[in-house]
């Protein structure tokens, strides 16, 4: 089949080329938005007597044709289509005859390609932030309800501080706040319109770009023809925000799995989201928390693929850009299901109070906050620093807990500290005394609730 664009060609092309060149399996996936950009560039051009009414209408009346035709699996594209494009405008142009020739006026695939992917892009930044709002509300929930239950915090994978669960949930709550903030900052650079900025240099007719950016319901048209063909900007800045937010899921995954093991016995994942071994016939293993650890890998990739495809590309339209898409449809299709299988796995896991506990008698949790105690008696934080280390190292050689030093030990370690002085060490005190703004103790953690509430309901939805 010779191509739409074959007048000036004297040979057909080579069919290893005809593959190599196609883009329409996967630029199929936009046909709903090509068919969108179509009838509102031929509106446009009707209203402005490019074409005329009768045209436009019938022109609009058989892409719509065409797009039930897709939708019903009527129309089957195929190699010699190229892109989805190509094979709109050839199948229109096989529906209604030589009118749908009309449709091209004064547009380009250059600005064609990049609307679609702009209005595709937006609608799936829509389903996203609804999967990471879901995931927040989870978030909140579990929050509120292990307000006061305590857990052992960690830094070096080492026991560190005791805190709560609550105070866990909402450390990663804010991570995926600024995954939705990043998310809507991007979704406002996309949402402008490159259509009618034809191949880099825009057109001498009349057209009304203003025009077919309302009808698509864009804030205003892209202000320059050459920058808009040649822009991938809107795609690596919503993989940039996906590759922070999929790092972030990864990070949590991690900890279910750690969690999950029987080391740790923190929590129990469902059974409906861990799968068995062939062989081993007790095993219930992690794999989806394992999975959302390693998905990241593969949106990270998409992202440098991009970055450097783009990378010395001179201006405007090159071939090269046509790699945009499939890395960027796979980064949609992965940060979109991780998050919601992640909310879904979250929701359901409850946590074992009982196993953490035993964990509190190991690591001297509650050390810092007898230096604390010290220092508001007046001994320099510092010495204060010192004098517990002193205490950890007696302990480690008698086999005990601060609890357990007689006032000789204390004595003979710093004449300034007696067992009274050590204050209330109870892990459950120690938490509730860690006031401070951003600080773990429960009040101050429904404090965080209340506020991350508060920003969920009064966040704006994406235009
Ligand atoms: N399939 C192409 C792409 O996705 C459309 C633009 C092609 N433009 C061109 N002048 N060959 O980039």
């Amino acid at each position: 089949m010779a191509s739409l664009w074959g007048g000036r060609f004297e040979k057909e092309m080579d069919s290893l080329v005809k593959e190599f060149n196609a883009s329409i399996f996967f630029d199929q996936r936009m046909y709903n938005e090509d068919i969108d950009g179509s009838i509102a560039h031929v509106t446009m051009l009707g209203e402005q007597g490019i074409v005329t009414k009768e045209e436009a209408d019938q022109i609009i009346a058989g892409l719509e044709v065409i797009r039930g035709k897709i939708a019903s699996g009527e129309i089957v594209f195929n190699v010699d289509d190229e892109d989805i494009h190509m094979g709109i405008e050839a199948r229109l142009i096989a529906e209604i005859g030589d009118v749908a020739k009309k449709l091209h006026t004064a547009r380009s695939r250059n600005d064609q390609c990049q609307v679609d992917g702009r209005m595709y892009l937006r609608k799936e930044s829509k389903e996203i932030m609804e999967r990471l709002l879901y995931l927040e509300s989870v978030i909140l929930e579990k929050a509120e309800k292990y307000a006061d239950s305590i857990t052992v915090g960690f830094t070096h994978v080492q026991h560190a501080q005791p805190i709560t669960v609550g105070f866990v949930f909402m450390a990663y709550f804010q991570m995926f706040k600024r995954d939705i903030e990043r998310l809507m900052d991007c979704y406002e650079r996309m949402n402008v319109s490159p259509l009618g900025s034809c191949a880099l240099a825009g057109t001498t007719l009349p057209t009304n770009r203003h025009r077919t950016a309302e009808l698509l319901g864009f804030t205003a048209p892209t202000e320059n023809a050459m920058d808009s063909v040649s822009d991938r900007d809107y795609a690596l800045e919503f993989m940039s925000a996906a590759s922070i937010s999929m790092m972030h899921l990864s990070r949590w995954a991690e900890e279910f799995v750690w969690w999950n093991s029987q080391e740790f016995s923190y929590i129990a994942i469902d059974d409906s989201y861990c799968t068995g071994s062939s062989i081993m016939p007790q095993k219930k293993n992690p794999d989806m928390a394992e999975l959302l650890r390693g998905k990241v890998g593969r949106v990270y990739g998409d992202l440098m693929q991009l970055l450097t495809v783009m990378k010395g590309t001179p201006l405007a339209y090159n071939k090269d850009f046509q790699e945009d898409k499939e890395g960027l449809f796979d980064t949609v299709d992965t940060w979109k299901a991780s998050i919601q299988i992640f909310a879904n796995m979250l929701e359901k896991t409850e946590f074992r109070m009982d196993q953490i506990e035993k964990q509190f008698d190991k690591g001297f949790l509650n050390a810092t906050d007898i230096a604390e105690h010290l220092a508001v008696q007046g001994v320099p934080f510092r010495e204060a620093h010192s004098i517990v280390g002193q205490m950890v190292k007696v302990c480690e050689v008698k086999g005990c807990d601060f609890e357990d030093l007689t006032n000789e030990d204390l004595q003979a370690i710093d004449s300034r500290v007696t067992k009274e002085s050590l204050g209330d060490i109870s892990i459950k005190a120690c938490v509730d005394a860690r006031m401070s703004f951003g600080g773990t103790a429960p009040a101050e953690v429904l404090r965080q609730v209340k506020v991350g509430k508060e920003w969920l309901e009064n966040l704006p939805e994406l235009a």
